[in-house]
């Protein structure tokens, strides 16, 4: 597994093995690696021949409140996860090699963006649309791989790529839970024991409100009879619970941890 810290080691790594028509393969991540993020590491290398993975704690994607400098950091345990996960090369940008201008040449979220994650975290769409782009621009895959985790995220991808006319192809991978069915997510490790508890009741809640959608009763009534349980259940306060992409989306907090989730609503 080869290392890249530059754009120019980058370009040595991926460029003999562009120039041989290999199929590049990428999953974009802010580290802190688990098996939700390696599990699109193992789709990438099923579609393409060499597959790459970025760690890159983008700042442009975080609020002053937010938790940029406690997020989780553990590069060496990423990299043994990666190199065991068959990645071929991992880029680790810093951040003036990615926003060698500043954070003037901004590209805009388009109408996914709107709403639900854009009502409580404004600037988010904004950070990731343009620091995606700004990756996409340095490892230029053929194919590159994000969660369903994401939900909204995976859709502002899709949408600024065909705007771009990017070509590279955007796969979804599936959400990966824990045996309680709560969705691995790096900020899981902020959890107390008791949050855990209670965080494992957000995929159940958000299971029984698609099956009354698919049950015939009206999405907006299920959606707030759902966020009333996740605060009956023990969450401090509910961003949202909606329907949108055929999903029943979620974020909500307990304590200082915001979660997100989602799942089928047909
Ligand atoms: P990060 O939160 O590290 O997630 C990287 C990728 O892993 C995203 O595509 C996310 O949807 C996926 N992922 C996280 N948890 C998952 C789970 N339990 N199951 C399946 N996939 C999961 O998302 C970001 O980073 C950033 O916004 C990024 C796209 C890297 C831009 O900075």
């Amino acid at each position: 597994m080869e290392i890249a810290r530059t754009r120019a080691e980058l370009d040595a790594l991926t460029g003999p093995a562009r120039a041989q028509g290999m199929i590049i393969g990428y999953v974009p991540t802010m580290g802190a690696l688990h098996d939700g993020h390696l599990s699109l590491v193992r789709m990438a290398r099923e579609e393409a021949d060499l597959v790459g993975v970025s760690v890159f704690v983008n700042p442009t994607q975080f609020a002053p409140h937010e938790d940029f400098d406690a997020y989780p950091r553990q590069e060496e345990h990423d990299l043994s996860l990666l190199e065991r996960e068959g990645a071929a090369f991992v880029f680790l940008p810093s951040r003036d090699e990615l926003y060698a201008d500043g954070y003037e040449s901004a590209v805009a979220p388009g109408p996914a963006a709107e709403g639900l994650e854009s009502d409580f975290r404004p600037h988010f769409f904004g950070g990731v649309v343009n620091v995606v782009y700004r990756l996409f621009s340095a490892v230029r895959p053929d194919i590159a791989v994000f969660g369903e985790k994401d939900f909204q995220q995976l859709q502002v991808i899709k949408e600024m790529v065909a705007a771009q006319g990017l070509p590279i192809r955007i796969a979804g991978g599936p959400i990966v839970r824990d045996a309680h069915g709560l969705a691995l997510s790096s900020r899981n490790a902020y959890l107390s024991p008791e949050e855990l508890r209670v965080a494992r009741t957000l995929n159940q809640v958000l299971y029984d409100a698609a099956s009354s959608i698919r049950n015939g009763e009206a999405p907006d009534y299920v959606c707030a009879g759902a966020a009333q349980s996740l605060v009956d259940h023990g969450f401090a306060s509910v961003d949202y619970v909606a329907e949108r992409w055929d999903r029943v989306l979620a974020a909500a907090w307990l304590g200082k941890t915001r979660l997100i989730d989602n799942v089928p609503a047909i």
